[in-house]
């Protein structure tokens, strides 16, 4: 594990999880059993990255277009998610993390918004890892959202349009305060953003492995991590 700490380390890395349902198939399952099995992951793979020191974990969970999927799948998914809003609080106070789902969740069910709330509220002061969990999210959605949000301060004559900087715009999304994603990750062999964190991806590295979410190790993780560190980030510049 020393190569470990000659690494430099991203301080955010998103990840876009997918591959739970072809997982499931090749294995005769039904699809769920890929999600139930993708939630088990990402717990590991959440503690996996606090270890290695990485300060900011995003991940992809539901977006705005998964709506679409049959009524069972969906609930589901909810499920997952009710049951992780649920029962992840005595872990996240163990390992010290701060929750915060992105997304509009004003459609989500009540009770899950409920919960929501309160796992952010009990892990605010958390001091450990800031974990996101994206959930009706879309990158479009979100920017919508700002841009409406930025709109009616200026309306209200508390913002003059001048003065909207690029900050004032990553100030307005649900990330904000949160630095941008170092290094994107997405799984299953797909290599397309599916409207994750479009803004805030503009100079983040991109990851892309053949392996099935409910595959994804500690390992995997560490390869990306790897490759990351062959980059040369030059936004836009020169390297001298
Ligand atoms: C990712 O796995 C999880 C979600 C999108 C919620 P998929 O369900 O997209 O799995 P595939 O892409 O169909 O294999
Ligand atoms: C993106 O995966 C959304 C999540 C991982 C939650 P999808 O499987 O829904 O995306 P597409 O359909 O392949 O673009
Ligand atoms: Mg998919």
């Amino acid at each position: 594990m020393a190569e470990i700490k000659e690494r430099k380390i991203p301080q955010h890395v998103a990840i876009i999880m997918d591959g739970n349902g072809r997982w499931a198939k090749k294995r005769g399952l039904p699809r769920t059993m890929g999600h139930s099995q993708g939630a088990k992951v990402v717990e590991q793979i959440l503690e996996d990255a606090d270890h290695m020191g990485i300060k900011y974990l995003t991940v992809y969970a539901f977006s705005t277009e998964n709506w679409s999927r049959p009524k069972a799948e969906v609930i589901a998914l909810m499920n997952l998610l009710r049951a992780y809003m649920k029962t992840s609080l005595p872990k996240c106070a163990k390992n010290n993390v701060r929750i915060r789902v992105i997304g509009d969740r004003s459609k989500l069910d009540q009770d899950l918004q409920d919960s929501i709330q309160d796992l952010e509220e009990k892990t605010k002061t958390n001091t450990g890892i800031g974990f996101q969990i994206a959930i009706n999210y879309g990158s479009r959605d979100e920017i919508r959202r700002a841009v409406t949000r930025l709109a009616k301060e200026a309306k209200d004559g508390n913002l003059n349009p001048d003065d909207i900087t690029e900050e004032t715009i990553s100030d307005a999304l649900d990330t904000a305060g949160i630095p941008d994603p170092d290094l994107l990750i997405r799984t299953a062999g797909e290599e397309r953003l599916s409207n994750f964190l479009m803004w805030q991806l503009s100079y983040a590295e991109m990851y892309f492995t053949d392996t099935a979410w409910p595959d994804f190790t500690k390992e995997d993780l560490e390869k990306a991590v790897d490759a990351y560190n062959h980059r040369e980030r030059r936004y836009g510049g020169l390297i001298q």
